[in-house]
C-alpha cells in the first residue's frame, strides 16, 4: 500500500497520461521489478510482483491487411518491456524446420475467404495439417483474428489451435477469438500470457498479474447509419463495364486513405418472396436465427445467405430432407424446387443450417480531409453468365441500385498495410478498373494536405471514350499539378492489348529511377492475373534498368515491400 502523498502522485501520473504512456509505464515497471527493483533487502518480505522464467518467445502472424502483425508487434513490444525475448516473424518468412524447437510461441492469425488462412500464412498451415512430426517441448497460444459477421468466424485461428495440439504441443493459453475490435482483447488477452510465462506455465505458482491499465470491455465493431447522397454509373454507353461511384454521408466516421468500407448486402425481394411461397409461411412469421428474433421477411432479406449457398450448407440441407443431392453450389431457392421440404422437416431446422449473408469490402475513395462527413466507393456490378443466363453478384447488385436518400450500415475495415507515405514522399499508384478507388482517396488526402510529394498513377481499363473512370477529376489534378504523371491504357482501343504494366514498361526507366529515390509503389485492383502481371513487369523494369541479375532484382523487390514501399491491396 502506498502512503497518501505517493499514491497522490501516482493518482496525478495517471490521469494526465496518454493510453500509451500508461501501457509505457506498465511495461516499464514490469520490466525493473523484473530486473529485482523494489525487492527487499535480506529478512523482509518476497515481492509478488510477475518476474519472466523464459528464455526466448516466438511471435508468428499471419496476415493480409496488416491487423496481425501490428497485434503481433506490440505484443513483442510488451513482452521485451517485461525482460521476456521476443521475436516476431511473418509466417511466410517462417522457417518451418523451428517449429520442432521452439518451446514458448504464439499465433497471431486471421481469418480470410471463407474460413482460409491469409495467403502469407498457407505454407505454415498446411505444413502443420501434415502429420509425421511431434511438436512436445512446445507450449503455444492463439490470437486469432476475425469478423463474427463471417459464417467461419476465426476458423484459421481455430484450426492452428487444434492442429498445434494434435501434434503434442501443449496449450499455455487458450485461444481468443476476435472481432474487428481487436485492440483491448489483445490487450487483455497478452497480460494473462505475460503472467503465464512469468509463472512459467505452472499456474498454481502463478502470481496475480500486474494490471495498471485498466482493461476495456470490447464494444463491438461501429456500425455506422449513412445516406446515399449520390449513386451515378460511370461507364458511358456501350460500356461493358458498370461501374458506381456512391457517396455515403454519415456522422462522425472515422477512417483513413488505404481503409475499405464494409457492407453486409440485402438479398432481393425477387429471390425471398418465392422462397417465402415455397415454404408457405407468412412473412410476419417470427423465427428464432442466432438468438435473435425476426420475421421471415426480414430474416430472409437481411440476415440468411440464400443466393449461392456453401457445398457444406447443401450437404446439411440434403441430411435434413433426407435426399441424395451432388455436393454442389447453389441458391436456396433453386435447391427448394428441385428438392422440396418432405413433411416432417421444420422449418426451424432449415434456418438453423443456413449462414449469416458475409460482408463485402470496398476499397474507399474518398479522403476524411477532402470530403468531410462522407465516405466514396467504387463499385463494379459483377455480372456473370450461369446457364446462358446473365446473373450479378449479391453485393455489387445491391449497392448499384441504391437510390439516392436510402439508408445503409456500414463498417470501416482498416488497412493497415495500405498506408500514404509522408507528405514528402513520391508515390507511384498502379490502379485499373475499380483499382482507382484508393488512389482517388490518396490524391485528394494529398491535394487536401498540400503534400510536397511527386504523385504517378498508371489506370487502365477497357475504351477510353467508355470506362474512363474520374477523367475530368484526375484531368484536373493532372492541370493543378497535383498529380505529376498520369499513363492509362485501354486494353481494347486497338489490335494488340494494352494493360497497365505495358505503360509501366513503357517508362521503365523513370520508374526505377523514382523507386532508387525513395518512390514508394502501391498496387490496387484485381489480384489475379492484374497484379501478378504488375509484378512480373517490375522484376522486369529492375532488371533492365537496374542492370541486375534476376536474384539482385528479386532482392530489390524483396527490399522495397521491407520497407513498406511496396503495397498491395488486390482482391
Ligand atoms: C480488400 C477488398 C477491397 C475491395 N475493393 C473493391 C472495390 O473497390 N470495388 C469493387 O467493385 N470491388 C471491390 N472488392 C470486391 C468486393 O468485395 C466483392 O467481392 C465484389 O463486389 C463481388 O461481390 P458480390 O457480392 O457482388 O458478388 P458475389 O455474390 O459474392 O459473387 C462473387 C462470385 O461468385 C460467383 N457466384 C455468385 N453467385 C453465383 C451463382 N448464383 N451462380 C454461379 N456463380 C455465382 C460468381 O463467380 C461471382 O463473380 C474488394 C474486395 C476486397 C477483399
Ligand atoms: C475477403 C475477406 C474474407 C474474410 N473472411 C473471414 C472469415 O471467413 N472469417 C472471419 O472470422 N473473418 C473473416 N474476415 C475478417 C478478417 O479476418 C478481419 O478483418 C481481420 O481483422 C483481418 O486481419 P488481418 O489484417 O491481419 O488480415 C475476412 C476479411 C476479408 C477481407
Amino acid at each position: 500500500m502506498l502512503s497518501p502523498f505517493k499514491l497522490k502522485i501516482v493518482q496525478d501520473l495517471i490521469a494526465t497520461s496518454t493510453k500509451e504512456e500508461l501501457i509505457w509505464l506498465n511495461g516499464y515497471l514490469a520490466g525493473l521489478l523484473a530486473q529485482g527493483a523494489g525487492e527487499p533487502a535480506a529478512g523482509q518480505q518476497q515481492s509478488v510482483a510477475p518476474k519472466a522464467n523464459v528464455g526466448k518467445v516466438t511471435i508468428v502472424y499471419g496476415t493480409e491487411t496488416g491487423n496481425s502483425k501490428k497485434v503481433a508487434t506490440d505484443f513483442a513490444l510488451k513482452a521485451k518491456k517485461n525482460s521476456i525475448n521476443a521475436k516476431v516473424v511473418s509466417l511466410d518468412q517462417y522457417r518451418l524446420t523451428d517449429l520442432p524447437k521452439e518451446e514458448y510461441l504464439l499465433a497471431v492469425i486471421s481469418t480470410q475467404g471463407e474460413g482460409e488462412p491469409p495467403a502469407s500464412a498457407k505454407r505454415f498451415y498446411d505444413h502443420i495439417h501434415q502429420n509425421g512430426f511431434q511438436l512436445d517441448k512446445l507450449k503455444f497460444g492463439v490470437f486469432a483474428l476475425g469478423d463474427t459477421s463471417y459464417p467461419l468466424f476465426c476458423k484459421a485461428g481455430e484450426d492452428v489451435d487444434a492442429q498445434l495440439e494434435k501434434l503434442g504441443g501443449k496449450r499455455l493459453i487458450d485461444i481468443q477469438k476476435c472481432d474487428v475490435d481487436y485492440e483491448s482483447d489483445a490487450e487483455t488477452w497478452f497480460d494473462k500470457v505475460l503472467n503465464k510465462l512469468s509463472s512459467n506455465g505452472n499456474s498454481a505458482a502463478a502470481p496475480p498479474p500486474l494490471q495498471l491499465v485498466p482493461q476495456k470491455k470490447s464494444t463491438g465493431k461501429k456500425i455506422y447509419n449513412g445516406t446515399i447522397l449520390t449513386n451515378i454509373l460511370m461507364n458511358d454507353r456501350g460500356s461493358n463495364k458498370e461501374t458506381h461511384h456512391i457517396e455515403i454521408g454519415a456522422d462522425d466516421i472515422e477512417y483513413l486513405p488505404g481503409d475499405s468500407l464494409g457492407v453486409i448486402p440485402e438479398n432481393p425481394l425477387t429471390v425471398v418472396e418465392p422462397i417465402i411461397e415455397l415454404l408457405g409461411i407468412d412473412r410476419e412469421q417470427r423465427f428464432t436465427y442466432r438468438n435473435e428474433e425476426l420475421s421471415a421477411l426480414d430474416l430472409l432479406k437481411k440476415k440468411l445467405n440464400i443466393f449461392y449457398l456453401p457445398e457444406r450448407v447443401v450437404s446439411k440441407y440434403a441430411s435434413l430432407v433426407k435426399q441424395d443431392i451432388p455436393a454442389t453450389r447453389i441458391g436456396l431457392l433453386e435447391l427448394l424446387r428441385i428438392y422440396p421440404l418432405n413433411s416432417g422437416t421444420r422449418l426451424q431446422d432449415i434456418i438453423g443450417i443456413l449462414e449469416p449473408i458475409a460482408p463485402r469490402l470496398y476499397s474507399i475513395s474518398s479522403s476524411p480531409d477532402a470530403h468531410s462527413g462522407e465516405v466514396h466507393i467504387t463499385v463494379a456490378r459483377d455480372k456473370f453468365h450461369v446457364n446462358e443466363e446473365w446473373k450479378c453478384g449479391l453485393c455489387s447488385d445491391f449497392l448499384s441500385q441504391l437510390s439516392v436518400d436510402s439508408t445503409i450500415e456500414f463498417y470501416i475495415h482498416k488497412n493497415n498495410q495500405f498506408r500514404l507515405p509522408a507528405d514528402d514522399k513520391d508515390i507511384i499508384m498502379v490502379g485499373p478498373g475499380t483499382g482507382i478507388a484508393p488512389f482517388r482517396s490518396f490524391l485528394a488526402h494529398r491535394d487536401s494536405a498540400g503534400a510536397s510529394g511527386r504523385n504517378w498513377l498508371f489506370f487502365g481499363d477497357q475504351h477510353f471514350v467508355t470506362d474512363f473512370l474520374y477523367q475530368t477529376e484526375l484531368q484536373n489534378w493532372v492541370e493543378t499539378g497535383v498529380l505529376n504523371k498520369l499513363n492509362v491504357a485501354f486494353s481494347r482501343d486497338q489490335k494488340e492489348k494494352v494493360y497497365v504494366q505495358h505503360k509501366m514498361l513503357k517508362h521503365g526507366k523513370e520508374l526505377y529511377d523514382w523507386l532508387v529515390n525513395g518512390a514508394s509503389l502501391y498496387v490496387c485492383g484485381a489480384k489475379d492475373p492484374m497484379s501478378v502481371d504488375v509484378e512480373d513487369t517490375l522484376m522486369q523494369i529492375v532488371q533492365k534498368f537496374g542492370n541486375k541479375t534476376i536474384e539482385e532484382s528479386v532482392q530489390f523487390v524483396e527490399q522495397l515491400k521491407d520497407e513498406s514501399r511496396y503495397l498491395k491491396d488486390v482482391y
